[in-house]
């Protein structure tokens, strides 16, 4: 499955760095093997995981009560105290580590960005700023001891040497310990058409059959699974080392939603092809004809997926003239690739006239609808991208 000529979704540039872009072929595929949906070639590392890395985790405030909640739940289900020692591979700004640093429980972030661990740091989140691999994991057990709990969320489908972090993770935790990870859900990308998640950050977009594989080959097993609708639909998975802990119904129960759906089988994937050819199609030429008829268009919400939207489907800034987002990381700067659409703090969202706003961040749909309820109200009409193509 072809996408055709990508930036990286999260390297929003600045002006005088337009000509400076990198770009990459993205294909998709399915592994009839590990059942594993990925992409084929994605870029180094270092060129997404950096000092300008643009995702703040903290921007959304419906996402800090849920790493809220989640340590909440850890501690008072795995039954964490003052000597546990948490782990979180992929800490971000310390959205999650926060909850856990408050409660005065041993913990260590790591995250290959330095600009968002410097951040964490500030907060007084002990962090490390490195890749996770094996070595990593060799050298904190050397230093802290094994892990009672290594939490892992919207980082699974981040790393292209993701055996070395799982083989790291068996490192590292103790042999009764939890590994809670958390990513998109395939079955929720297949059913919502979204298309969008699919970029060189999310190099794998994880179904628990492809994920109880990964982590089998590594000697652990899940044992339980939640799904929640964070980032358009996710799978929380709980693994532990094989044999160790009760496998649960909802694990038994999802493995048949997922034969059911067929995310194991090519043809599915064939026609989810198909769907979104559609999609991009139809999006364009709306946007072509209200354009015709000299109406304002604007979006709201740049994350990565917009940078897959705007590239995979040929829009630029002859068609869209401004995208308002939240986040300091972004706000002056353009869109990457093709599209170069600028970037405007979401603040000025209100005071900007427009008739029609794409709305990028449609997970984000009813927290951000209830803060500009003015808009519609206004006459402005949304357009919802995925997973039909919707004008509210
Ligand atoms: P998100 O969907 O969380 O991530 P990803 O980059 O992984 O696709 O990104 C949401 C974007 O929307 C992010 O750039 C911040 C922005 N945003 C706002 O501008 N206002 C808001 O109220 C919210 C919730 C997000």
């Amino acid at each position: 499955m072809s996408f055709g000529s990508m930036p990286i979704a999260n390297s929003f540039i600045k002006k005088n760095n337009f000509k400076k872009q990198f770009f990459y072929k993205m294909e998709a595929g399915f592994c009839k093997n590990c059942t594993t949906f990925q992409l084929i070639k994605v870029p180094k590392a270092k060129m997404m995981f950096n000092e300008n890395y643009a995702y703040l985790a903290s921007t959304s405030k419906f996402m800090k009560k849920h790493w809220g909640e989640l340590s909440k739940n850890i501690v008072k289900n795995l039954k964490l105290n003052k000597n546990s020692f948490v782990v979180e591979v992929g800490s971000n700004d310390g959205i999650f580590l926060e909850n856990i640093s408050r409660k005065k429980i041993g913990h260590l972030g790591i995250d290959a960005s330095k600009n968002v661990c410097d951040i964490a740091k500030s907060k007084g989140i002990n962090s490390l700023n490195a890749f996770f691999n094996t070595k990593t994991a060799k050298k904190i057990k050397l230093k802290y001891g094994k892990a009672d709990v290594i939490v892992c969320t919207n980082t699974m489908h981040h790393i292209e040497d993701i055996n070395g972090v799982v083989e790291g993770m068996g490192e590292l935790i103790k042999d009764n310990g939890t590994i809670i990870t958390e990513d998109p859900s395939l079955n929720e990308m297949l059913k919502k058409n979204a298309y969008d998640q699919i970029y060189a950050e999310h190099m794998y977009i994880w179904s628990l059959s492809s994920m109880n594989f990964l982590f089998g080959k590594h000697g652990m097993e899940i044992y339980h699974i939640e799904n929640n609708n964070n980032h358009g639909g996710c799978s929380r998975y709980f693994i532990a080392k094989k044999n160790v802990k009760k496998i649960t119904k909802n694990v038994l129960t999802h493995m048949s939603l997922e034969k059911k759906l067929g995310v194991n089988k090519l043809s599915t994937f064939l026609k989810f092809k198909d769907k979104i050819n559609f999609l991009k199609k139809k999006l364009k030429s709306l946007l072509i004809d209200l354009k015709d008829k000299k109406k304002i268009i604007v979006g709201y919400g740049a994350p990565a997926k917009s940078s897959t939207i705007l590239n995979f489907c040929g829009i630029d800034n002859k068609l869209i003239d401004k995208i308002f987002d939240n986040s300091e990381t972004k706000i002056g700067k353009y869109t990457p690739g093709k599209s170069l659409i600028k970037i405007e703090n979401s603040d000025n969202f209100r005071k900007t006239k427009s008739d029609y706003c794409i709305l990028f961040a449609w997970n984000h749909k009813k927290e951000i609808l209830l803060k500009e309820n003015n808009y519609s109200k206004k006459n402005g009409k949304w357009i919802i991208p995925v997973p039909k193509l919707k004008i509210v």
